[in-house]
């Protein structure tokens, strides 16, 4: 009796405290920790720990007997991943988990708009809830260090800047809707070779001044409320139980309240994992219950081996209770508050988004003669050539694939827009089928497959070579990196023989990461078009018929040859390191700094891209020449739209230190703004710099430093192409 009316009350302390919580609410409030205070003191030893591990693939338990909901996380970051069984990797074939795909990151990025950021938080989020998922696995912001690395796809490119200022409004979006963001991989998992046990040497200063800033923003400014570790290791720590990473960094400076939850299988012991800043244990094994008494969730590190530390004391249970708290905040935050909108899915306005996101990211690189855009109402035929006009790219990958309700081809947006045109396909050259972990060759003829492409385009007035990479097993997707910086499947020798027959052959590249181009000063034009989600081949036939002028920038470097960028240039020790430890040699010289900086020029540049009218950006000065520590610079001009077409330009502003004390880049990004302008007008434009993100971290304080002295502001529209530099001084 005595039993039961404290369940009762118990039961209704946390009804009413979920009724209590408005949405806009800040779950740090006092109410709702006292509420967490009281819930933790009746719960058992043994729910709480039940509370800090997976109890399927990807879900951890609630509390049955008090009503407290089970946490149910999706994978993410392009879409909401269709439902896996419990116990294992396979789908559960559920048909009512078909979604809207939304483009990837790195196309994400390309935009330069952080307000399109906010809105595929908010749209992708939206998903989520209505997919009843209280924590979205993503996004990803490992910074781009290799053109190899297998997932660049799924992050914000090679600049701590650009991904910070993307990832901020992401986060806020999706947490509107009561889910959780989960941002990963915490940190420096910027390969997919030895993932699992990698340990990355990296000096303070990189990881502060590169690897870590998107995190930090994410957590001070996003206010992410979850957080993934990465698979591998960091001072011989795994780093989803990283004293430094998680302890000091995260929680302690960065006063992170929410929940640390391990990328799936990436806990390798109970007392690090306990003591070192993990909340959540999720995926450790592969089998869950069905197998062995090593696999099942009671097993799990942050299980019954916890447990019995916590009970002969060798843990303290204050510990236990740290992350149960976290736990029960992100639940007051997500399936504890009542306020939560509902959520929606597969409906216009979501593909409308994914399209303008999608068409404001597609990058044009190479404009010969004005090849684009291509007039839509002529009666002309087009050979569309390549397997990446047809193949489903929401498919593949790894972890990130998606299901799709739906997923426009590029031949099929071209179909749609050209109707006038004769648009006639030819595969050109196979990849195989898209099989996990391995690699399918295709049983296609290649030769045959070579001369009809030949064919094709011998008749066309306008070639289309649709190529790239495609998320098969080592071509953008989780668990292995590229092999090799040229294109696959022979690509290269098939775009040679085309261009023999069709000189006049635009190039549209279906692609995360930078490739090798041996055939381009032969083709007309270059488009890099990502992995674009549901809506792709219609946001390609916009940039391409012109309905949509390209204003999207690359968010990394395309270098000349893979020995030009700064990892690859120290051989393997620096990339992918030698199977136990890997050397970040170049240091803080990552992408665009270190082009810079070592004079090496890149084939395309970072913040490169180019647009269907012409800008000029003028009138540029700075408030100032002189500032204190505590001021703000203020860079003001105007950019005028010289064409005859609306556009936006992208203006970029990179400073460097004149005369340092310590080596630094020649010149970093610190601000930059999305400008549309109408045809034949003006636009003006102030973007504000707080003198203190010029500083650099300082390993002797193991903390930052603004020098005082000259530096330099370099203004333009691109890391390799700037119209004016100003010089000021911090006193
Ligand atoms: C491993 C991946 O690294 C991670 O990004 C993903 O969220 C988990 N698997 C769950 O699928």
């Amino acid at each position: 009796m005595i039993k039961n009316a404290f369940k009762i009350t118990l039961f209704t302390i946390i009804c009413n405290a979920m009724i209590a919580i408005n949405a806009q609410e800040t779950t740090s409030s006092k109410a709702i920790e006292t509420k967490i205070d009281q819930i933790i003191s009746s719960l058992t030893l043994e729910e709480k720990v039940a509370m800090c591990h997976a109890q399927s693939k990807f879900s951890s338990p609630g509390v049955e007997r008090l009503g407290i909901p089970e946490l149910w996380m999706s994978d993410g970051p392009h879409g909401v991943r269709g439902e896996i069984n419990w116990d294992d990797w396979g789908y559960a074939n559920w048909t009512n988990d078909s979604i809207t795909a939304f483009p990837a990151l790195t196309c994400l990025a390309s935009t330069f708009n952080p307000k399109l950021a906010k809105d595929y938080g908010i749209n992708v989020g939206e998903e989520a809830r209505y997919r009843k998922k209280d924590v979205l696995l993503g996004p990803g912001v490992n910074i781009y260090r290799s053109p190899l690395n297998g997932r660049n796809f799924e992050y914000m490119g090679e600049d701590p800047f650009l991904a910070s200022k993307m990832v901020v409004p992401y986060i806020q979006g999706v947490q509107q809707n009561g889910v959780a963001a989960c941002v990963k991989h915490y940190a420096l998992n910027n390969q997919e070779v030895w993932r699992d046990k990698i340990n990355v040497v990296v000096s303070d200063r990189a990881l502060h001044e590169i690897y870590l800033p998107a995190f930090k923003a994410a957590v001070e400014e996003g206010k992410v409320w979850s957080i993934m570790g990465s698979y591998n290791q960091f001072k011989g720590q795994h780093c989803c139980h990283n004293s430094v990473l998680l302890n000091d960094i995260l929680k302690k400076d960065w006063n992170f309240d929410g929940v640390v939850i391990t990328d799936w299988g990436g806990a390798h012991d109970t007392k690090q994992a306990a003591l070192n800043g993990l909340d959540i244990e999720m995926g450790t094994g592969t089998d869950g219950l069905t197998s062995s008494k090593k696999n099942a969730y009671d097993y799990y590190y942050l299980a019954n081996p916890f447990l019995k530390l916590i009970k002969n004391g060798e843990i303290k249970e204050d510990i236990l209770n740290d992350k149960v708290r976290r736990i029960l905040r992100l639940m007051f935050r997500t399936n504890m508050n009542p306020n939560r909108p509902l959520g929606r899915i597969n409906n216009q306005e979501h593909l409308d988004i994914a399209r303008k996101i999608a068409g404001e990211g597609i990058v044009l690189l190479k404009n010969e003669a004005s090849f684009f855009p291509i007039n839509a109402t002529k009666k002309i035929t087009i050979a569309v050539i390549g397997e990446n006009a047809t193949k489903p790219m929401t498919i593949g990958g790894g972890s990130s694939e998606l299901k799709a309700k739906n997923e426009v081809s590029p031949l099929d947006g071209l179909k749609n827009r050209f109707k006038n045109a004769t648009i006639i396909h030819a595969m050109g050259y196979a990849s195989g089928p898209s099989a996990y972990g391995r690699v399918v060759p295709s049983s296609l003829d290649a030769n045959k497959l070579k001369q009809e492409a030949i064919e094709a385009a011998s008749k066309a007035d306008i070639v289309l070579f649709f190529g790239g990479l495609n998320k098969n097993y080592l071509q953008d997707c989780e668990g292995g990196d590229r092999t090799e910086y040229k294109l696959p499947f022979g690509q290269d020798e098939l775009l040679n023989e085309i261009l023999k027959v069709n000189k006049n052959t635009g190039v549209v590249l279906v692609s995360g990461n930078a490739i090798e181009m041996p055939w381009i000063s032969n083709v007309k034009a270059i488009m890099q078009t990502w992995y674009l989600g549901s809506v792709a081949g219609d946001a390609i036939a916009d940039v391409i018929s012109g309905d949509v002028n390209p204003s999207g920038k690359l968010p990394f470097s395309f270098p000349k040859k893979l020995s030009d960028n700064g990892a690859h240039s120290f051989g393997e020790l620096s990339f992918p390191g030698d199977g136990v430890n890997e050397y970040y040699k170049e240091d803080i010289l990552v992408g665009y700094r270190w082009h810079d900086t070592k004079k090496i020029k890149p084939l395309f540049a970072f913040g490169e891209g180019l647009s269907y009218t012409t800008f000029e950006i003028s009138n540029l000065d700075s408030d100032k020449k002189a500032y204190s520590k505590d001021e703000s610079i203020v860079i003001s001009g105007n950019v005028s739209n010289k064409g005859n077409v609306d556009g936006a330009e992208v203006v970029q502003v990179y400073i460097g230190k004149l005369n340092s004390k310590v080596a630094r880049a020649e010149k970093e990004l610190k601000g930059f703004q999305k400008v549309a302008v109408k045809k034949g007008e003006n636009a003006s434009f102030k973007i504000s710099i707080d003198a203190k993100s010029l500083s650099f971290y300082d390993e002797t304080t193991a903390d930052w430093n603004l020098e005082k002295g000259d530096y330099l502001i370099y203004i333009g529209n691109s890391s390799a192409s700037i119209s004016k530099k100003i010089k000021i001084t911090i006193q």
